[in-house]
């Protein structure tokens, strides 16, 4: 497996790069505006990247910044929770950010975790039909896991797949367990982009925040391309940057 140089951006705080992100969210989107062309975006949900949907909702109410040429795909989706579930991504996205901001409802996507058993192949290859139809991800917005996971991708991913079925890791389960009220209520699959679908994207920014991301950070950037840390095959993109506060520095 090849090496890799990852970029990372240091900043004094998670707000300023969270600030930082958002300035370059807002300019995509203004200078497409201009053009009468969309923006098209893919999120992530955790708590890493609320200070960011915060800030661009300040921007859309202290500026004007308007969300109508916006277009987004959601990373992933747990696998059984209607879409109305309170710890469903949908519902994570609409109250962080969609209800905040002026997006079409029919320019947001996540992948519908109420998707029935014997339609997931075919939902999987129209979600990234969608993608492709709307021009491909102008920037993609990562998380990453305490175990190294980008979207649901856990160790052991492969980086050809697209859009798929996962299985979550006991780790992720037992993280998500104090939100969902126990690990046993924690869904055991998700539908996630996969990390080719991922390296489609025409730029790549993963955000770690806080000392807890200090250690899967250093081995993400320091360690080869390997399914054992999926953050790893970031350093495959030629356009791709960490952004980082202290704390989650290397
Ligand atoms: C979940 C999400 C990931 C996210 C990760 C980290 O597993 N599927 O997309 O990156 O959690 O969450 P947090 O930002 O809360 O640390």
């Amino acid at each position: 497996m090849p090496t890799h140089a990852l970029a990372h951006r240091l900043f004094p705080s998670a707000e300023a790069a969270s600030e930082a992100l958002a300035a370059e969210i807002a300019d995509l989107i203004r200078s497409r505006a201009a053009e009468n062309r969309s923006a098209v975006f893919g999120l992530a949900t955790g708590s890493t990247p609320l200070r960011l949907y915060a800030e661009l909702i300040h921007l859309h109410r202290a500026q004007g910044l308007s969300f109508t040429n916006v277009v987004t795909y959601n990373l992933d989706e747990y696998l059984g929770l209607p879409r109305g579930h309170p710890e469903s991504y949908w519902q994570f996205m609409h109250f962080n950010l969609f209800d905040h901001i002026d997006m079409r409802p029919e320019n947001i996507h996540l992948p519908d975790g109420s998707t029935a058993e014997e339609d997931l192949a075919s939902y999987c290859e129209a979600y990234e039909q969608s993608i492709r139809e709307a021009g491909g991800i102008d920037l993609q917005i990562l998380g990453i896991g305490h175990n190294g996971h980008i979207g649901f991708n856990e160790p052991g991913s492969q980086s050809d797949l697209r859009t798929h079925v996962a299985e979550l890791s006991e780790m992720t389960i037992r993280n998500a367990a104090q939100s969902f009220g126990g690990a046993e209520h924690v869904p055991g699959r998700a539908l996630t982009m996969g990390v080719r679908t991922i390296l489609d994207a025409r730029r790549i920014v993963l955000l770690a925040f806080g000392e807890s991301k200090a250690e899967i950070v250093r081995r993400a950037l320091t360690e080869e391309i390997s399914p054992d840390l999926p953050a790893t095959y970031v350093g495959a993109h030629p356009d791709a940057s960490f952004y980082l506060d202290q704390a989650a520095a290397p």
